[in-house]
């Protein structure tokens, strides 16, 4: 599959005067009370004026998501963090002042600014600095005193987009505006820290590593939620919420060693199967009119880039399954095993 075409990356854009025009509608939108889809490098987010409650209520129709899930809030300078929260710890500074512009958000307690109906009833709220330049200056010309509620831009528990098109695709015209910035760079969401208890915590891997996250901190952070440290083939039963960031098409997790044997088992029951593996073990792989391949890159972040990408165009392209080679328990790959677990369904 090409997937190059659609992955023009954004990494250097610099907002032309087109997307100045773009941005002020977007503005006058959003102070109406609108929805607008705007790029930042992890993945597309569906936006809204976080003051606006009603507004902020649109999100929620539109991604068809729970009440109590909460929405990350953008803002354009980390100067403004005081504007939304209460004691910042000074670890979470140091978080801020490392990572801000970028892929990292922050759970802190809310102050009396934050709506009920941004944080899904939770005294705290999740705050990030998205570093794509549309963004930025998108949130500039909203003004100090605004902020983006926005969650990704698909509806709940699908594929986040990367791309204006997988925006469009999913959301349509539901949304009053999408903003197009070209393919994310980082492609996965982003690393959520918590500072609210006693330790900070790591609440979902995404864009920085979290080796990083510790030399940045000077200690040990422990991760919670659904990671699988042992790296072991994992189905997930469907319909029991790990359905979250899942493709309609059916996705197994496979080790390497047995990858080929179950491809054979998937294309001998007829199944349309689309096998993607990223190490050089695909020698074995013997022609079958079921089964067709895809060689992900070998290097962490090239493979994050990609990863929804990918399944969403295997998802149009009509695969019966979705066999998918284990990655490296590194580190490193922390993020997209992350993904893959929670996209990995039981088959039936
Ligand atoms: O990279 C990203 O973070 C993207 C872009 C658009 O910024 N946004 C994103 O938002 O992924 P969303 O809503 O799809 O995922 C946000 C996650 C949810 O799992 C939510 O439960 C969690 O953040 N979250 C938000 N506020 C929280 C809070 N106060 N406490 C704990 N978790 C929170
Ligand atoms: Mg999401």
């Amino acid at each position: 599959m090409d997937m190059q075409a659609e992955l023009i990356s954004s990494e250097d854009r610099v907002v032309t005067e087109n997307d100045h025009a773009q941005i002020s509608q977007a503005v006058r939108i959003l102070n109406a009370g609108g929805t607008v889809a705007f790029p930042t490098e992890t993945v597309y987010g569906l936006g809204a004026d976080a003051t606006n409650i009603a507004a902020v209520r649109k999100i929620y129709q539109i991604k068809q998501r729970p009440e109590n899930h909460p929405l990350i809030l953008h803002i354009a300078d980390a100067a403004y963090l005081q504007n939304w929260v209460q004691d910042v710890p000074e670890a979470a500074w140091k978080l801020a002042e490392k990572y801000w512009p970028g892929p990292l958000t922050l759970i802190l307690k809310r102050n009396q600014r934050v709506s009920d109906v941004v944080t899904g009833g939770q005294n705290t709220v999740g705050i990030r600095v998205p570093s794509h330049s549309m963004a930025l200056s998108l949130l500039r010309e909203m003004g100090r005193d605004k902020a983006l509620a926005a969650p990704s831009a698909n509806r709940f528990g699908r594929i986040s987009p990367t791309t204006a098109a997988h925006v469009q695709k999913d959301l349509g015209a539901t949304v009053d505006m999408i903003l197009d910035g070209g393919a994310c760079i980082i492609g996965l969401e982003s690393t959520i820290v918590s500072f609210v208890g006693e330790h900070p915590k790591v609440l979902r891997p995404g864009g920085i590593p979290l080796t990083e996250l510790e030399s940045a901190l000077g200690h040990a952070i422990s991760v919670t939620g659904s990671m699988n440290r042992a790296n072991t083939p994992t189905i997930r039963v469907s319909g029991s919420l790990a359905s979250h960031y899942a493709p309609t098409t059916p996705l197994q997790l496979c080790a390497t060693a047995d990858l080929w044997q179950q491809a054979q088992n998937l294309a001998n029951q007829q199944l349309k199967t689309m096998v993607i593996t990223w190490s050089k073990h695909q020698r074995s792989f013997q022609q079958h009119p079921y089964l067709q391949h895809t060689v992900m890159p070998n290097d962490a972040e090239a493979y994050g880039r990609q990863l929804y990408a990918m399944l969403h165009q295997t998802d149009q392209a009509g695969f019966g399954y979705l066999l998918v080679e284990t990655v490296p328990d590194d580190s490193s790959w922390q993020a997209v095993q992350d993904r893959l677990q929670r996209a990995s369904h039981q088959p039936s």
